[in-house]
């Protein structure tokens, strides 16, 4: 019997441990939809939209914004077609409540096949990858000066191998900034990890190795 049920992808971890990273492979093998909040709270903010202006007063300080947004902005984005067969969440959900929002949404209590997938990594490689974090504000393709690092230059810029942008440094990763997120995520993970857990729904990869690896740990979960 073919198996119709929606494969909905939910990647866990600390900041900078791979998962946007990681999710735009997994879109591209599997042809699943990539659902970052962080990057819908991002575009919000650069278009000056409401829901970026409320965004920017928590994001900036490295603290969660509040669910009731959250919990609508991503009811808004699975209702688009491109979700009909499944979705990869990156960055959502992301403590106990938001997770009780997510199992609870139609979207995932109803013939969904959930499975999470949390990715690994110490605190000291967080600051390490981060301050080293390079992004393209045009097709978000994520690169770092140490471990993945931009072929093209203009002066002291670096560019995008992908769409020739000029790469910026993401505005929370400053040194005082990713400490708080850090700090956010260890307050929150706990709950957020039993919970998965207890759906029976978790598995855990070892993110400290290279981006190729940690991707086939994840292939061998999902194939
Ligand atoms: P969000 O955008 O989700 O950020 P995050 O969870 O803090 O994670 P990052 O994007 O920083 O890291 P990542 O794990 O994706 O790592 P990456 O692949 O880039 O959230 C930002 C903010 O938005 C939050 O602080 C909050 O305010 C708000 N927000 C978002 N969702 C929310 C929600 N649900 N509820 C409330 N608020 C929300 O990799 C990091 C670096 O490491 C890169 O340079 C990369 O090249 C490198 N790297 C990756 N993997 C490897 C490897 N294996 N080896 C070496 N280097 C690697």
């Amino acid at each position: 019997m073919i198996d119709t049920k929606k494969r909905i992808v939910v990647l866990l971890g600390p900041p900078g441990a791979g998962k946007g990273t990681q999710a735009a492979y997994i879109k591209e093998k599997f042809h699943i939809p990539h659902i970052s909040t962080g990057e819908i709270l991002r575009d919000n903010i650069d278009k000056g939209t409401p829901l970026g202006i409320e965004a920017h007063k928590f994001m900036h300080k490295g603290d969660l914004v509040p669910d009731d947004l959250i919990i609508e902005m991503v009811k808004d984005r699975v209702r688009q077609p491109d979700c009909a067969e499944g979705a990869l969440f990156d960055g959502f959900p992301r403590n106990e409540e938001q997770s009780e929002m997510f199992f609870d949404m139609e979207y995932v209590s109803t013939n969904a096949k959930v499975c999470a997938i949390l990715i690994d990594i110490p605190d000291e490689e967080v600051i390490n990858r981060l301050s080293n974090r390079r992004y393209c504000p045009s097709c978000k393709s994520i690169y770092n000066l140490i471990y993945k690092v931009p072929k093209n230059k203009d002066g002291d810029s670096y560019l995008c191998d992908n769409c020739g942008s000029e790469l910026v440094i993401r505005d929370d990763d400053k040194v005082e900034t990713i400490k708080n997120r850090l700090k956010v995520f260890h307050d929150t993970a706990e709950p957020l990890i039993a919970y998965f857990t207890k759906k029976n729904v978790l598995h855990i990869v070892d993110g400290i190795t290279s981006l190729e690896e940690v991707f086939k740990q994840i292939v061998n979960i999902l194939e």
